[in-house]
């Protein structure tokens, strides 16, 4: 098992150069929405590195393409579903979404603060428990799965409506210990392999690993449509597939641990333009 780890990290480490730079580009979504892929970095990785890339710069030609086109871009299919889910009453109550929150548009501005605490609650909540609960005690409808269809199609319709404007994650105040948390999480290393989100996040973005150009980790892209499976990815789901790469039991989407993460994770990104639905391979 050591063995294994060591060639593995030193195959990680040494397999760089060819490109170990993102690619200079500029993203603009149909001709006239400016997206800011890469900006100064945020107080919370200040010490660490200079500048926040989004996961757009590390994808190919043609991938990166299909993003600046909402024709091209397959997750908008998905977000066109989710506006008439949007529209349409659920539930013992009788309501839609919009019956209470009207177009989905004056949701803009919601996906860049999000997981956000919650007064009332007492925690911090992400989109989707936020949307669970408007459901389940709003609506008097049951509750989406966390990962599943409906849920992801709302969350890229939440964030479609924000696109450009800068991700912007408060993490003082009551949300500063659900932040240390996650800050935590992301130094942890897990499994087999013993590597940590910033063994390949932070140490080794711009590096080839398996043939995949290693990004940043940024969440400001999600919900992310992956041409790998064909769907739209939520956060917590990429996380899963990552802490399972390192061969490691992992936690659950909506586990008081990934919810943490995506706070902290989000915190790295701030400032990042809201993408989603993005595309990667
Ligand atoms: C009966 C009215 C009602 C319905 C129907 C409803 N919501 Fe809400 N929603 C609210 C209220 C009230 C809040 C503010 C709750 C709070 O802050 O605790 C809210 C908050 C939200 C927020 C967070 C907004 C913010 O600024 O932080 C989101 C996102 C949201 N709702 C999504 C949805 C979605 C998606 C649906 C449909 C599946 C829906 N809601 C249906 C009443 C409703
Ligand atoms: C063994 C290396 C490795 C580790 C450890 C790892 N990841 Fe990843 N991660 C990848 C690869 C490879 C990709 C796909 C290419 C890319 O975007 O970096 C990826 C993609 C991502 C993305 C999607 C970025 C985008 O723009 O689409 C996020 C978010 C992410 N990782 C978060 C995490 C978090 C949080 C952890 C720790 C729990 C973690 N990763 C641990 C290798 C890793």
């Amino acid at each position: 098992m050591k063995k294994f780890t060591a060639v593995f990290a030193a195959s990680l480490m040494a397999s760089t150069l060819a490109s170990a730079d993102p690619v200079d580009d500029t993203l603009v979504v149909n001709g006239d929405l400016e997206i800011v892929t890469r900006t100064e970095a945020p107080a919370a990785v200040a010490d660490v590195m200079d500048e926040v890339i989004s996961g757009w710069h590390f994808r190919g030609v043609e991938t990166r393409a299909m993003q600046a086109d909402d024709f091209d871009n397959p997750g908008m299919i998905f977000v066109e579903q989710a506006e008439d889910v949007w529209n349409t009453a659920d539930g013992s109550e009788g309501k839609s979404c919009a019956d209470c929150h009207g177009a989905s548009e004056e949701m803009a501005g919601v996906r860049p603060v999000y997981p956000k605490w919650n007064e009332d609650a007492g925690e911090v909540r992400t989109l989707e428990m936020q949307i669970n609960d408007c459901r389940e005690n709003r609506m008097g409808a049951d509750k989406w799965k966390y990962t599943g269809g409906d849920m992801v199609n709302m969350t890229a319709l939440l964030a479609s409506v924000s696109r450009g404007m800068p991700m912007n994650v408060a993490i003082d105040g009551p949300a500063q210990s659900t932040w240390e948390a996650g800050e935590e999480l992301y130094y942890t290393r897990f499994g087999q392999l013993e590597l940590a989100c910033a063994n390949c996040h932070e140490d080794n973005y711009g590096n080839m690993i398996r043939a995949d150009h290693l990004s940043q980790g940024q969440t400001n892209g999600f919900p992310v449509y992956r041409l790998k499976n064909t769907k739209l990815n939520a956060v917590h789901a990429r996380f899963k597939g990552c802490v399972r790469d390192t061969r490691a039991e992992t936690f659950a989407p909506g586990s008081p641990e990934f919810i943490a993460l995506e706070l902290y994770v989000a915190s790295r990104g701030n400032g990042l333009s809201v993408e989603g639905p993005s595309v990667r391979n």
